[in-house]
Order: structure tokens, then C-alpha cells, then sequence
């Protein structure tokens, strides 16, 4: 009896062939910037321990109070995959003391995450993320670089339909004295019970309140960004000026609020206008008390994590991604057992040479491996049979024009250069 089929667990994401050459040019083209700005490699777990993303996340968040997939390990302890980057990051960081050397301390990261949200186009349940991070240093100009590298990663893309919309969360003064004023404002509205549970964690969420009637409710409510202290009003304009330098254009946008609890200082998002309501395609800001949440001692940070999944949606969108499936620069057709052997060698020569080249396995009829060759897109032909080994030449055939021309097999390279 056949068996049944069995299917990818629901809203996960996943990329095969030619899409997932779309996907690799993306996640590349992403995370280039950084690696040209100094930024190395840090490789973390797709878990961790559950308390790392309560206590570094923020228990007031969706993120941690509805998505989390956590699971008891046969240990019997609470293990959690990572709904995102930063708090792996900074519990590594802390763990091998890498902030006790040079800083600041510049990563990069790249892979899945997990946030068990309601599917839907460009809204995953594992999707996957490049970010960076940058820990230990307060500078204004920080904060412009790093967001300067997440821009030239989707201007390197091609994408030109986004925004960078950026806002300032002040330091603990500024953000104490606007909780005071907001408190008062939120005392004075008729909230239904979750709502004000969630705006006594953290009042802030209430701006984020999807809901026409909540929207209208906090349209009159005190701005953070009106309260900022001297020192963070004077941080957030430097970054500005360095912006403005670096000309990455920005719209300000006061009633930003990210989705996880860490956010100090400096915060942005980088929203997309052709893919509807999932449209953040990037986002990130400074988290100025979470090395010390978790343990470590009082360092600043600052990161941004990219959607390498909607970034693909978008440059799709925007029509700037072509279908860059492997082309090989070589197909060769082996005809007989004899031949095949040679294939294999004269294939692995010309790789080891930076060729790309293709066999035809499976000993079709030369006409249906011909055809196999013409949809492989590939470059150059030849067919290799007993007549071609013992005389040592064989035809190339150039698909594109379909001239061939008589060539030495142990100067194919050579050929394939011209
Ligand atoms: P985030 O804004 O939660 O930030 O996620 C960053 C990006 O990941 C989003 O802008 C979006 O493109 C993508 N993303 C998030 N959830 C999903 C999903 N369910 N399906 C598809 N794509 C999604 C962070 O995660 C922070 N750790 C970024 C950061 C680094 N902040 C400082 N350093």
C-alpha cells in the first residue's frame, strides 16, 4: 500500500531549487556590508535556556508570552528556540568574557529562528534572519554606522521602495518621566482587562495596538520622544547629523514600538511599501541594559536583525531579482562505461580550477542527454565516447551559438577560458 505523504510542519518557510539561489543572493547580499565593516562570524544554538529570552526579551512582549516554542529536554529542563538573535548574542559574549577584550565587539550572525506567530504571506514560523551586533560602545556615530549597514545591505539588493523609520527610547530619566505622564493618560481610557494588564508591564505597548478604537485612544497620549533627556536628546541628534552625512534618508516616526522589551536609545525600522501587512523588513536599536539583565557587567549595544524571507518577498515585488539558478560553464555527456570514468576526472580537474561543470549521469541516449544539457542552461557541451578518449580531442559545443570546435581534451580548461 503507498504510504502516506507527510508534510512540512505548518508556516515554516522553505527554499529549493532555482528559488533558493534567490534566497542565497539575498542572505549574501544582506550581510556583505558587515563583513566589509569589520564584523566576524558568531555561530550560537538554536536553543538556549528558556529564562535567557524571559529575562533578555521581556516577558510583556508577544514574542515571549505567546510564540515561544519551549519544550522540557530529557533533562527535564525549559529549552526555548530562539525567536531571535540578541539575547544568544550577549549571553555568548558574556560566557567566553569576549567583552573583556577589544571593543566593541562586532558579530555577525545568520539562520533560522522560531516565533510560533499566526502563518501568513511573509509571517513564518521559522524564518530566517541576518543580524549584527555591536557591544560596548555608547557613540552616537555607532548607532549611524550600524544602520548605514543595514541600508546598504537592501540598497545592494537593489530595493529602493523602503523607509528607515527611526525614533529615540531615551535612557531610564527620559523614559521614567514619560511612564509618569502616560500612566496618567492611559488612567483616563476604558481598557478592557488583557489591555490593561499588558499596558501595566509595559505602557508602551498600548501605541501598537492594531485596533482602530485603541488607535483613536492613544492618539492624544504623551510622546517618549518628547521627553527625552538632555544626554539622549543630544545622542539622538548626533545620530541624526551622521545620517544625514551619510545621506540614508529616514522618516521619524515617535510612536514606534519594536516588539521586544531590551530597547534603549536609538531604534529603528526599515518597512517596505509593496508587501502589506508583514512589511518589516528589518529592524533594531540600541539595548543599553541587557548585558547586565543577563548577568554581565554594564556595557552598552546596539544591532539590527534583517528578514532575509520578506527581503526576498520584496525584491521580488520590485522586480530587481532575476532567477540566478546554477549555470554550469561545462556539461559533458560520457558515452560507455569507459568514458564516464574520464568524465569524473576531467570534471574534478577543471572544479578544482574554478569551473563549474556538470555529468550527465545515467547513461541516457545521447539525444535525451542533449536535451538534458540544453535545459541546464549550461554554457559549453561535449560529448565524450571511445573515439574522443583514444584520439584525445573532442568537439566543443558553445550552446549559445552552436558552433563547435575541435579541441584537445587536456586543454579544455583553456578552451572554456576563451
Ligand atoms: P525583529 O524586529 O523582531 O528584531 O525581527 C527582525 C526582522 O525579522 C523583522 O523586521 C522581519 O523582517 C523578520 N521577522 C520577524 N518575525 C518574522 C516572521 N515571523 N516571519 C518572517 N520574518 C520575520 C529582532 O529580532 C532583533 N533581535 C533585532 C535586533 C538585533 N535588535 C538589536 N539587535
Amino acid at each position: 500500500m503507498a504510504q502516506q505523504k507527510i508534510s512540512a510542519p505548518k508556516g515554516v518557510s522553505e527554499y529549493t531549487p532555482p528559488r533558493s539561489s534567490s534566497f542565497e543572493f539575498v542572505r549574501e547580499s544582506l550581510i556583505a556590508p558587515a563583513r566589509n565593516a569589520g564584523y566576524q562570524l558568531i555561530e550560537l544554538p538554536v536553543f538556549e535556556d528558556t529564562d535567557l529570552f524571559k529575562r533578555g526579551v521581556g516577558e510583556s512582549t508577544d514574542v515571549v508570552s505567546k510564540e515561544m516554542y519551549t519544550f522540557e529536554d530529557r533533562g527535564g529542563r525549559s529549552i526555548t528556540l530562539r525567536p531571535e538573535g540578541t539575547a544568544g548574542v550577549m549571553r555568548s559574549v558574556i560566557e567566553h568574557g569576549l567583552d573583556r577584550g577589544q571593543l566593541p565587539v562586532k558579530v555577525w550572525y545568520s539562520g533560522q529562528f522560531f516565533r510560533a506567530e499566526r502563518p501568513q504571506a511573509g509571517r513564518y514560523r521559522q524564518f530566517y534572519q541576518v543580524g549584527i551586533e555591536a557591544i560596548g560602545l555608547d557613540d552616537p556615530a555607532i548607532d549611524a554606522e550600524v544602520i548605514a549597514i543595514a541600508d546598504a545591505g537592501f540598497k545592494a539588493l537593489g530595493l529602493t521602495q523602503y523607509r528607515l523609520e527611526i525614533t529615540s527610547l531615551g535612557d531610564a530619566q527620559s523614559r521614567a518621566a514619560h511612564r509618569v505622564d502616560l500612566l496618567k493618560f492611559i488612567a483616563t481610557l476604558d481598557l478592557d482587562e488583557a489591555t490593561a494588564q499588558r499596558a501595566a508591564i509595559n505602557p508602551l505597548r498600548l501605541f501598537d495596538d492594531k485596533r482602530e478604537e485603541m488607535k483613536k485612544a492613544m492618539a492624544d497620549a504623551p510622546l517618549l520622544i518628547n521627553y527625552l533627556s538632555d544626554s539622549s536628546r543630544a545622542h539622538f541628534d548626533q545620530v541624526i547629523g551622521y545620517l544625514d552625512a551619510l545621506k540614508v534618508s529616514y522618516t521619524l516616526n515617535p510612536r514606534m514600538v519594536r516588539g521586544l522589551d531590551y530597547y534603549t536609545g536609538t531604534t529603528f525600522e526599515f518597512v517596505h511599501e509593496l508587501l502589506g501587512a508583514q512589511s518589516g523588513i528589518g529592524g533594531g536599536g540600541r539595548y543599553d541594559g541587557l548585558m547586565e539583565q543577563l548577568g554581565g557587567q554594564s556595557l552598552s549595544g546596539i544591532g539590527f536583525g534583517l528578514g532575509v524571507d520578506r527581503a526576498l518577498l520584496a525584491a521580488e515585488a520590485e522586480g530587481v531579482i532575476g532567477d540566478d539558478a546554477f549555470v554550469s560553464d561545462l556539461f559533458i555527456i560520457p558515452l560507455g562505461e569507459n568514458a564516464k570514468t574520464h568524465a569524473l576526472t576531467i570534471a574534478a580537474s577543471l572544479r578544482a580550477n574554478g569551473k563549474k561543470v556538470e555529468i550527465a549521469f545515467g547513461d541516457r541516449a545521447l539525444k535525451g542527454a542533449m536535451k538534458g544539457a540544453d535545459k541546464s542552461g549550461a554554457m559549453h557541451v561535449v560529448v565524450l565516447g571511445d573515439a574522443e578518449i583514444s584520439s584525445g580531442t573532442a568537439l566543443l559545443k558553445e550552446m549559445k551559438s552552436g558552433v563547435e570546435t575541435s579541441v584537445k581534451i587536456d586543454s579544455l580548461f583553456e578552451a572554456l577560458e576563451k
